[in-house]
């Protein structure tokens, strides 16, 4: 393995022991009520796409691996499509622990855990960021200095965007959460064709 890939790999774990002990936020506790795990991300510390969804759910915070549930089935079908691996992706969410009763994490969550995804987004230097649902669009969006985009997931969903990032210049696409899909077949077609533009800016 390469300096920088230990590097990568080391750093990503320090992210993983500090949210391991994250006792700053009101998640924890409820993690440890429920004996859960959190979510911190999984895939290629290497990878030109990055993924990025709202919570862990209950499969997830159950097995400590994001989208393992029935919405992470139809990323994978939604991968399938497109002809990407998801090992060569990495997939991570806004917040890493999951909000009770699957509720939407609250503003100052997001806050909360932003300077993990941050800090994960630096370390990997994805050259492309999948927003997967309004949470995970809202939150970036901000973070780049592109508040003025921000409107319905209808109109911008499939939407390149650029931004610029400390290691250089990256697309954003947002998407619907792959959730909203699951018995909304309207919203897999939408998908479907949004996963098509990914292909094509893969290629
Ligand atoms: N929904 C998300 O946003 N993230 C997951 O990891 C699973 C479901």
């Amino acid at each position: 393995m390469s300096d920088q890939q230990n590097n990568r790999t080391e750093l990503l774990r320090q992210i993983r022991d500090e949210v391991w002990n994250f006792k700053e936020s009101p998640l924890y506790l409820e993690r440890m009520r429920n004996r859960a795990y959190p979510v911190i991300g999984e895939g290629s510390h290497h990878a030109k796409v990055m993924f990025i969804g709202e919570a862990p759910g209950r499969t997830e915070a159950a097995t400590g691996r994001p989208f393992a549930g029935a919405a992470g089935k139809l990323l994978d079908e939604l991968l399938a499509s497109a002809g990407i691996s998801r090992p060569d992706v990495y997939i991570t969410n806004v917040v890493k622990d999951r909000p009770p009763m699957n509720r939407d994490p609250l503003p100052e969550e997001i806050a909360l855990y932003a300077p993990f995804l941050d800090r994960q987004i630096e370390i990997i230097q994805p050259k492309i960021i999948v927003l997967l649902g309004r949470h995970s669009m809202v939150a970036i969006l901000e973070k780049f200095g592109l508040d003025a985009m921000i409107g319905p997931m209808s109109r911008l969903h499939g939407i390149i965007l650029n931004a610029e990032t400390s290691y250089g210049d990256i697309t954003i696409l947002p998407m619907y959460h792959p959730a909203a899909a699951l018995y909304n077949p309207e919203l897999k077609y939408e998908l479907l064709k949004d996963f098509q533009s990914l292909k094509r800016l893969l290629e």
